[in-house]
Formats: structure tokens, C-alpha cells, sequence
């Protein structure tokens, strides 16, 4: 199991800090979620603190996208080179458009379900993608409780995967921790963000290593 710490859940004021130590304690990529108030209710980093983010991360960045108007916020954030580039698939009318202009910049294009979201809705875009983000929370907030009906989706999604784009890797979001962890696994997660189970832990090494 991969590892995306979400910095949603880190200290603001120690920032620079927190980055240093979730790579050092062997996160896999750096999960970045950007909220902008309208598409969420919260608010949260632009691309002035992402910038410093990228030059200070040894693990390559993953870019969520919670906002309106997404393609504008694809080409502020594709400057910093992230490893994946995740937009929900509720928020775009191109959405196969917005995915080939991701790609061209040479970042790995992901769609985001949200919870209520059927991965059926995937059918004509999963060729072209490298990653499925399924979130297992309301979209806004870290710390939020886990919703169990995701492990069927998953699951869904794996057959739908294998049978067309066995490269393509699903992504959980959203109150994972050591007691779901387990399930996503056998479900067909490859990759878990975690936000309050890492940063809330007093050794973060310990915790990305449970979650692995
Ligand atoms: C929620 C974000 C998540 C969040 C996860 O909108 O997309 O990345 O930070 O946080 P936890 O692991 O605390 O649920
Ligand atoms: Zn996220």
C-alpha cells in the first residue's frame, strides 16, 4: 500500500518542518488539497505556498483539486511539476479536454468521485486516466468519519479497471486509518491519503508503516 500523507492536517505554523518529516519518515507522495470556498466550504493553500512545498518535498506531489473553475487552477498548479493531478469529475463539462491538457504537461492525470458519485459515470474517460480518486468523505474537511459503502465501489472499480486499464491505480481519501486499512486493501486500493492518522500520530514513521 502506497502512503499520501494529506497536509490538510499538519501544523501551518511548522510547515516546512512537517514536510521534511513525513518524507524522511517514508510517505510516498505529498497529498496537497486545494479548496477555494465555493465547490467546498473551507479554504485552505494557493499556489504561493505549493511553490515553497514543491522546492522543500523529496516525495512527489499529489494535487487535489477542490475548486470551481478547475482548468484555471490546473495550468496556476502544473508550474510545480506535481506527480498527480486529481479534479473531480462533478465539477468539469470537458472533462476529457481537461485530462489531455493535464497529461501534456507531463503531470498524471486522476478523476475524483465523490461519495455519492456511481464509478460507473468513469466508463468513457477510465482509458485515459492513471489514477481514480474515491473519496471516502465529504470533500472540505480532514479528521471526518470514514463512509462504508466506498469498499463496494472500490471494488466495482477494480473489475472495471482490470478489465481496461489494469495500469490505472485507485486512490481512497477521507478517515482511513489501522482499522479500515485492512479492507481497502482487499477492496483494491493502491494508494491511501491519510491526513489525521499520520499527523495526529506522535511517530509518524510508525504510522505510514502501520498503514503500509
Ligand atoms: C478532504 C481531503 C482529505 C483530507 C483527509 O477534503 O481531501 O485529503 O485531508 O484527511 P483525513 O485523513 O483526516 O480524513
Ligand atoms: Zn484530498
Amino acid at each position: 500500500m502506497l502512503v499520501a500523507p494529506s497536509i490538510l492536517s499538519a501544523n501551518f505554523l511548522d510547515l516546512g518542518s512537517e514536510i521534511r518529516s513525513i518524507c524522511e519518515a517514508g510517505c510516498d507522495y505529498v497529498h496537497i488539497d486545494v479548496m477555494d470556498g465555493h465547490f467546498v466550504p473551507n479554504l485552505t493553500i494557493g499556489p504561493l505556498v505549493v511553490k515553497e512545498v514543491a522546492k522543500i518535498s523529496s516525495k512527489p506531489l499529489d494535487i487535489h483539486l477542490m475548486v470551481e473553475n478547475v482548468s484555471f487552477f490546473v495550468d496556476m498548479f502544473a508550474a510545480f511539476k506535481p506527480e498527480f493531478m486529481s479534479v473531480h469529475i462533478e465539477e468539469e463539462k470537458h472533462l476529457h479536454r481537461l485530462i489531455s491538457h493535464i497529461r501534456n504537461y507531463g503531470i498524471r492525470p486522476s478523476v475524483v468521485l465523490n461519495p455519492h458519485t456511481t464509478e460507473e459515470a468513469l466508463k468513457y474517460i477510465i482509458e485515459d486516466i492513471d489514477m481514480v480518486l474515491v473519496m471516502s468523505v465529504n470533500p472540505g474537511f480532514g479528521g471526518q468519519k470514514f463512509i462504508p459503502n466506498i469498499y463496494k465501489k472500490i471494488q466495482n472499480l477494480k473489475d472495471m479497471i482490470l478489465s481496461t486499464n489494469p495500469n490505472c491505480l485507485i486512490e481512497v481519501d477521507g478517515g482511513i486509518n489501522q482499522h479500515n486499512i485492512e479492507l481497502l486493501k482487499e477492496a483494491g486500493a493502491d494508494i491511501v491519503v491519510a491526513g489525521n492518522y499520520v499527523f495526529s500520530s506522535d511517530d509518524y514513521q510508525k504510522a505510514i508503516l502501520s498503514l503500509r
